[in-house]
C-alpha cells in the first residue's frame, strides 16, 4: 500500500532580526501514491522547509498538507525521514539504530532488522557502531532505519550530499531498488539535477526568494536510466534551462 502527498498553497514565513523571510509562498505540488518525485532548487528555496511540513515537524504554516486522507498537523510514523547527515545514535549499534522506531516483539525485531540489513548490504556491520562506518554505509543504515516501521511515504533531504561520486551512484541505484521493493511513495530533495533525472518519475523545480514551485517536469525515460545516453543529456539540459544555467 502506498499513499499520496499533496501540498496545497503552503506558505511559511520565518521572522528574524532582519525582518521576515518568506521560505515558502503558495507552494503547490503533489506526489501520487507509489510515485518517486524529486524536488530540486537553489539553496534557500524552501526544500527542507516543505519536507519538514510534510513530515509534520513544522506545523507553523498556512495552506494544507495531506498525506493520504490525513491532514498533517503533527509528526507521524506514516512518514520516514532521511536527513543529509545520517543522524544515527552513536551509542547504538547499526542493528539497534535500524530498530529505533520499530515496535514489535523480539522475534519481529530480529526478522525486520535482518531483512533490512540484507537489503542494504549491511549484514557484516550489524554490530558496528556509527563511527566504524563509511559515509555510504551510515546513509544506508539511516535509510534502513527510516524504512523499518514501513512508512507509507519516504522523505529524503539530500541524503547523498556528503558522499563521493562513486558511492553516490551506487546509493542512487540502491534507493530506487529499495523504493520499488517497499512499494512506497518517495519525495527526494536534491541539489543534483542528474540525481533527480536518474531517480525520479517527476521533478518539481523550485525557485528562491520567495520559495515557490516554478515548474514540474515528467521524466519519461525508461528504467534503469542510462546516464550516458543522448536522451538523458537532453532531459538534464531542459531541467538546467529552468535555472537559466544553459541557454
Ligand atoms: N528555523 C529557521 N529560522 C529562520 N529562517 C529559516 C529557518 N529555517 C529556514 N529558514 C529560512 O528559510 C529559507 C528556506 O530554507 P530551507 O532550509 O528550506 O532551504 P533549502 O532549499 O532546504 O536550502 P538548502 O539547499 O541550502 O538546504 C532560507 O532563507 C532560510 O534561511
Ligand atoms: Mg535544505
Amino acid at each position: 500500500m502506498s499513499t499520496s502527498i499533496t501540498v496545497d498553497g503552503v506558505s511559511r514565513v520565518f521572522s528574524g532580526r532582519n525582518g521576515d523571510v518568506v521560505a515558502l509562498q503558495g507552494a503547490t505540488f503533489d506526489v501520487k501514491a507509489g510515485e518517486f518525485v524529486a524536488l530540486v532548487g537553489p539553496s534557500g528555496c524552501g526544500k527542507s522547509t516543505v519536507l519538514r511540513c510534510i513530515a509534520g515537524l513544522d506545523t507553523d504554516y498556512t495552506g494544507e498538507v495531506h498525506v493520504g486522507e490525513r491532514r498533517v498537523s503533527a509528526p507521524s510514523t506514516e512518514a520516514g525521514m532521511v536527513f543529509q547527515e545520517h543522524r544515527l545514535l552513536p551509542w547504538l549499534t547499526v542493528r539497534q539504530n535500524i530498530l529505533f522506531g520499530f515496535v514489535g516483539t523480539a522475534a519481529q525485531q530480529r526478522e525486520r532488522a535482518d531483512e533490512l540489513l540484507t537489503l542494504m548490504h549491511l549484514e557484516a556491520f550489524a554490530g558496528a557502531h556509527p563511527h566504524e562506518l563509511s559515509g555510504g554505509m551510515a546513509q544506508r543504515a539511516a535509510i534502513a532505519r527510516a524504512l523499518a516501521p514501513r512508512p507509507d511515504v519516504l522523505l529524503l533531504d539530500e541524503p547523498f550530499g556528503a558522499l563521493d561520486a562513486f558511492t553516490r551512484i551506487e546509493m542512487q541505484d540502491a534507493l530506487r531498488e529499495v523504493w520499488r521493493q517497499h512499494n512506497t511513495t518517495a519525495l527526494l530533495v536534491t541539489h543534483d539535477i542528474e540525481e533527480a533525472v536518474v531517480l525520479a518519475d517527476r521533478v518539481v523545480v523550485m525557485a528562491a526568494r520567495p520559495g515557490r514551485v516554478r515548474h514540474v517536469e515528467d521524466i519519461a525515460l525508461p528504467f534503469p536510466r542510462n546516464r550516458a545516453s543522448d536522451e538523458f543529456a537532453h532531459v538534464r539540459a531542459s531541467l538546467l534551462a529552468q535555472f537559466s544555467l544553459v541557454h
